[in-house]
């Protein structure tokens, strides 16, 4: 009787699993919706080239802008699309155009409604993401000039944009563009006629608006409000970034001859389970930031700030063949489309004209990447979960028996008191100030994870507070939104309210989250929103925010907000003198300024590894340098091989952390057999070699907005094969990565770009640039070059953790060109304090050239205020490439001799190579010295 009783519940029991592993383990299409069910962009697609239209009337210059009115050229026979949101008896009212000028080539491009004319309420402007110091760079246009351009019947408006480019303003028919001066085109908008701007209404008697989607009916007070329009990038040979997707770095054509079927790139931040690896699909953040670049003209940016749902056709060449609109053929173009469900048009063009000066235009705008914790530029380990603090101290010691260093121990959902952040499974954690305190004796972190869900538990006194104080995002009918999240029934703080940021900033204290201590930082998770029981996994877009701001219009940016609410929290906890370190997985337009993103629930699959590389350098091409993907892949359990070439190409992202879903078996870098973990241990050990490197790499991403991660082309910016290679990247400007994405590989092909040698990292072997290599692969590390010409700072001696290497002595490894010359730079700060913003760093340039290393400051006699002192000296110099067999070293000022001799390359493993070795120089990396060869 009783197996008889089991065996429906076994089955039963069995089916849940399989129900709920297959909600967990598989990507449901069917949940989200595509742009045939999204009307908006369904209506935006269809339109035809040359619909538009609008021209522009009253072009004048207003408070140094240039404003016009766009209104339809013939009211009488306005073009209405047939589809029933643009009802006959609404004539279209006059949008208002402003054009603005910064300095530094960016043209600012805004349409909103006519507020004299009483719309229904204000569109959502994103505001908090444009600098303020960058508004103070507008230059107040003087003058307008007007020109009839060659084939036009009417005139068109031009104003001076920087040295070497203007804008253009044609009136009939409506189009902007930039161009060279007096010349080519570089970037422009309406060019195709498919603008279309829907103005919010009145509903009237009788009119439905709602949207239906899989049972969630959206309600749409103010009916369809969406914005489209095309953008041509002229010279352009391919367009990059508008992340997150998972797939190339260079963007198919989603629409146009011999194009498939295919989806636009979505932007709608959202949580998707096991997401393809090679999809348009929106994942969890969104950036509307385009890059075109060519071989005939450089480098152009597009940027449109707009936190809605967005979709982007790319268009495939040939696509307009039947619209009648011709442009300038000599020039290749990109032609794309911009479809957005709400909010305004304000939009920012930047000339370029290299890959370095548009993201250094986009991030004047955005912001430039925080400096990170030195500690967050190292090893990080994760797993959902570390059960209690006895597996916490296992894995710890772990590390330190198996000799590999780590830096940050991460403690997932299940550390908390059911799933409510702030606390502290007390059973599981009963000292958790101890535990931290003890991996901070070694020097090590910690970070646990706070979502924006709160539970809605009567007993927690966060949620009765927030409750109380009407801090929750409301719902359609003005209650609390109550959703579905990890702790159950979840309500979720407005954090478009700064005084709820400011709110939740506080819960950070010490006093405010118990159980915290100096050391512990924090993980953002689950901010897209997600919401189980909601529409496509996310918040409905009918919920409402302040200011009766619906949730469709800010959408993509409420994991932004929340990114820097978190981050605010942890600067006021150090009163201002501890660097945050927050990672976030929603992410949008200056959530660089907030801390680290990372590409979410990724597989362990070779397929994931090779698109995690493309994925974290468009991150880092629109502003996002602090990035990486999930090292092993989050779901399912990698083969012991994939797992070792994952950490050998992840300890070069920016962001080096392996984690791992909690279904997985364990996968510790000691768990798979002595050879493997050799190989673990020395892929992390060549990331905590190169520190030095990537630290600086950080403070150049932080003064000028250029990655830590490269493309090829950012450095190779006219040679055409490095276009759409995502296979290898550059670290800096002086090491090219090939990562190894396939089984048992014996070879691969790799490309060395320039004419300059490069040197393999861990043999010294010189090889020719220019040129495709087939190299023999090994298990014991992916490919990585320096670059001839370059001098790579290092430090070489092992530790358990970053935090212990502070005042190691430094290995300089100067690689030299066909001139026998290199340069490089070392930036040293303390690694944690805002104090390098008062001038206290060290910043030196190396510079290799007629036989003599010098050492001077980047900036000679800095303004700085405090001081950086610094033990540390250099203790090898290794110099690869040179053409003579020098002996000694003569250091000046010292008038030291030091001999030169063969020395090891690199200092463990002991099948190192010999290279030529200045054995110790000890000359301070604070001093001004040279050292000449003799
Ligand atoms: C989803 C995140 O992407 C993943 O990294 C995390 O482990 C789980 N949520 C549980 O918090």
């Amino acid at each position: 009787m009783a197996t008889q009783m089991r065996t429906p519940y076994l089955l039963l029991l069995i089916l849940l699993l399989v129900l709920h592993l297959s909600l967990v383990f598989s990507w449901k299409k069917d949940e989200f919706r595509n742009c045939n069910q999204t009307p908006f962009c369904k209506r935006a697609r269809s339109r035809k080239p040359g619909t538009c239209s609008l021209i522009a009337n009253d072009v004048s210059i207003t408070d140094g802008d240039l404003t016009a009115k766009l209104i339809p050229k013939n009211p009488q026979s306005q073009s209405q699309d047939e589809d029933q949101d643009h009802p006959d008896q609404d004539p279209i009212k006059p949008l208002i155009l402003t054009l603005s000028v910064y300095q530094d080539g960016i043209l600012r491009f805004k349409i909103d409604e006519d507020q004299t004319l009483n719309p229904p309420k204000k569109r959502f402007e994103v505001p908090d993401v444009v600098l303020p110091e960058f508004v103070d760079k507008k230059l107040w246009l003087q003058r307008v000039s007007t020109e009839t351009i060659d084939g036009d019947s009417g005139i068109s408006s031009i104003f001076y944009l920087s040295d070497g480019y203007e804008a253009v303003i044609r009136h009939d028919p409506f189009e902007v563009y930039v161009r060279e001066k007096g010349g080519d085109r570089i970037v422009s908008v309406n060019s195709h006629g498919l603008f279309d701007f829907e103005q919010l209404r009145e509903k009237k008697e009788g009119e439905d608006w709602e949207e239906k989607f899989r049972g969630n009916t959206d309600t749409r007070p103010y009916g369809p409000q969406s914005i489209s329009f095309d953008v041509s990038f002229y010279g352009a040979d391919f367009v990059y970034g508008i992340p997150e997707h998972a797939t190339s770095l260079a963007l198919k054509p989603t629409r146009g001859p011999g194009v498939e079927d295919s989806e636009p790139y979505r932007l709608f931040n959202l949580d998707v389970f096991e997401y393809l690896h090679d999809s348009p699909f929106g994942i969890y953040g969104s950036i509307p930031f385009m890059i075109s670049h060519g071989k005939a003209r450089g480098t152009t940016g597009f940027f449109w700030l707009n936190a809605a749902e967005m979709q982007i056709d790319v268009l495939g060449s040939g696509w307009d063949a039947d619209s009648g609109i011709s442009l300038p053929s000599s020039q290749n173009r990109i032609d794309t489309l911009w479809m957005t469900e709400a909010g305004v048009v304000d939009a920012f063009f930047f000339a370029g004209p290299g890959p370095k000066d548009v993201v250094r235009q986009y991030t004047s705008v955005t912001g430039t990447p925080a400096m990170p914790q030195e500690f967050a530029t190292a090893y990080h380990q994760c797993r959902w979960n570390y059960r209690d603090e006895e597996d916490v101290e296992n894995v710890d010691s772990k590390f330190d028996e198996h000799d590999i260093p780590y830096d940050v121990l991460w403690l997932d959902i299940d550390h908390t008191d059911g799933r409510r952040y702030f606390t502290w499974d007390r059973a599981l954690f009963p000292n958790p100030e101890e535990m931290q305190k003890k991996l901070a004796a070694k020097g090590r972190h910690m970070v646990t994870i706070v979502d924006p869900h709160i539970k809605r538990d009567e007993a927690f006194p966060l949620h009765k507070e927030a409750t109380k104080k009407g801090y929750y995002v409301k719902d359609a009918t003005g209650k609390d939104f109550d959703g579905w999240c990890w702790p159950g029934a979840s309500s979720y703080p407005d954090m478009l309210n700064p005084e709820i940021r400011s709110w939740w900033a506080e819960k950070f204290s010490f006093e405010n989250y118990v159980g915290s201590t100096p050391s512990l930082y924090i993980w953002n998770d689950m901010n897209e929103p997600s919401v189980f029981n909601g529409p496509e996994l996310t918040m409905p877009r009918d919920a409402l925010h302040l200011g009766g701001v619906e949730h469709r219009e800010l959408h993509n940016a409420y994991g932004y907000y929340f990114h820097m609410a978190t981050t605010d929290g942890l600067v006021k906890r150090g009163n201002g003198k501890d660097r945050p370190f927050v990672l976030s997985r929603a992410f949008f337009p200056g959530s660089q300024r907030y801390g680290a993103v990372w590409t979410g629930d990724n597989t362990a699959d070779w397929d994931h590894l090779r698109v995690s590389v493309p994925m974290v350098l468009t991150l880092g091409l629109t502003g996002i340098s602090f990035s990486g993907a999930d090292v092993g892949g989050f779901f399912g359990n990698p083969e012991p091989e994939l797992l070792v070439r994952w950490y050998q190409l992840g300890a070069y992202y920016p962001f080096f952390r392996g984690h791992a879903h909690q279904d997985t078996k364990r996968r510790e870098p000691w768990l798979f057999g002595e050879r493997n973990t050799e190989l673990m241990r020395e892929a992390i050990h060549i990331r905590y070699m190169l520190l030095p490197y990537f630290y600086t790499l950080f403070r150049e991403a932080n003064t000028s907005g250029v990655p830590v991660m490269r493309p090829l082309w950012m450095e190779f910016p006219s040679d055409e094969v490095t276009f759409s290679n995502d296979e290898a990247f550059m670290v800096g400007n002086s090491l090219l990565v090939q990562g190894i994405y396939t089984e048992r590989a014996k070879h691969a092909s790799v490309y060395l770009p320039g004419e300059q040698s490069w040197y393999d990292i861990r043999t010294g072997t010189a090889y020719k640039g220019g040129k495709i290599h087939k190299l023999e692969i090994s298990e014991e590390s992916v490919p990585a070059f320096q670059r001839a010409g370059t001098i790579i700072p290092r430090k070489d001696r092992f530790r358990r953790s970053s935090t212990q290497m502070v005042n190691d002595p430094y290995t300089l490894v100067i690689a030299v060109n066909s001139s026998q010359a290199a340069d490089g730079e070392l930036y040293v700060d303390d690694g944690k304090s805002f104090e390098f913003e008062q001038g206290a760093y060290v910043h030196r340039r190396f510079v290799f050239s007629d036989g003599k290393l010098t050492s001077s400051n980047v900036v000679p006699n800095s303004p700085g205020k405090t001081r950086f002192s610094s033990v540390c000296v250099v203790e090898r110099i290794i110099l690869l490439g040179l053409s003579t067999r020098p002996k000694s070293a003569l250091i000046e000022p010292a008038n030291q001799k030091v001999e030169i001799e063969l020395g090891p390359l690199w200092l463990r493993g002991g099948r190192a190579p010999a290279v030529l070795t200045i054995r110790k120089p000890n000359v301070r990396i604070t001093d001004d010295w040279t050292i000449k060869v003799l």
